[in-house]
């Protein structure tokens, strides 16, 4: 359902040098540095399973998941969501999945919940009972209705979260990715955030690609790992295998005052 075949994505950065005449130097002659972000990573997400992608910070899972929803181009190598080549396909490929980006909102910054939910369904032309049924679920566990005719941009991060979270399921995308989706929730939501997306799961068969820097929210969700280091996977089988390998290592702190 899911695949990636060599995928690589590569940042040509600026060097830059210290100082006002470094900076003058800079503007003269640009060199540039290549990050490799993602560095040719292969493989296959069956529909169906919750996959936990985890990595370091910097390891290069939001450049993928990038990718993977269409909003960057791999530099080389290609990958496809239910058949299609999302960077290709951005609009087809938008009814397919479902997106949260903890870090960067995808919704209107000027708008209220109510009119991002209103423009949302006809975007994606929700059926009415389906719309009905999610707004009933999200008003239930998410609260939505708290968050009245404020703008988004003037919500706490972790009502955001809530309105991001809703808008991502209330399409019944067949694949979600949520990348960081319970930053700044409280237990109490994290909580309702779980039970969404493993009901979304039990009753629509959605596929669902997370990551989360909070173990308890990939053992909440997740069946299948993937683990990514410096931009290449070193790990892909299920949540089980990675957690019994995992027992065998620890982490030693030496603190000296
Ligand atoms: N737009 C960009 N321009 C330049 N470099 C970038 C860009 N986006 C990401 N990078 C670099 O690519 C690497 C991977 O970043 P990425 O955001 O994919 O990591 P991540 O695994 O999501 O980390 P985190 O857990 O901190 O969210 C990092 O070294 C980052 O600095
Ligand atoms: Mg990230």
């Amino acid at each position: 359902m899911i695949v990636a075949e060599h995928l690589v994505k590569e940042f040509r950065l600026a060097e830059r040098k210290p100082g006002l005449l470094g900076s003058l130097s800079t503007l003269l002659t640009r060199r540039y540095r290549v990050v490799r972000a993602v560095d040719d990573i292969s493989f296959e997400i069956p529909a169906g399973t919750k996959t936990a992608y985890i990595g370091a910070n910097g390891a290069g899972k939001s450049t993928t998941i990038k990718m993977l929803t269409g909003i960057m181009t791999p530099t080389s190598g290609r990958c496809t969501v239910a058949g299609l080549e999302p960077y290709r396909h951005r609009q087809r490929n938008a009814r397919t999945i479902g997106v949260v980006f903890g870090q960067r909102s995808q919704l209107w910054w000027d708008l209220s919940v109510p009119d991002s939910f209103r423009i949302l369904r006809r975007v994606y032309d929700i059926p009415e009972p389906v719309y009905r049924r999610n707004l009933v679920l999200f008003r239930e566990l998410l609260d939505i209705d708290a968050l009245g005719s404020t703008p988004v941009r003037q919500l706490s991060l972790g009502q955001r979260m809530r309105a991001e979270i809703a808008a991502s399921l209330l399409h019944d995308p067949a694949v979600l990715f949520w990348d960081e989706p319970t930053i700044g929730l409280d237990m109490v939501l994290k909580d309702a955030v779980r039970h969404l997306v493993n009901r979304a799961h039990r009753e629509l068969g959605t596929t669902v690609v997370l990551t989360s820097h909070d173990i308890a929210d990939i053992a909440a969700i997740c069946d299948s790992a993937l683990v990514v280091d410096h931009g290449r996977v070193v790990h892909q089988g299920t949540l089980q295998d990675l957690l019994r390998t995992a027992d065998h290592r620890s982490v030693v702190f030496d603190h000296r005052d």
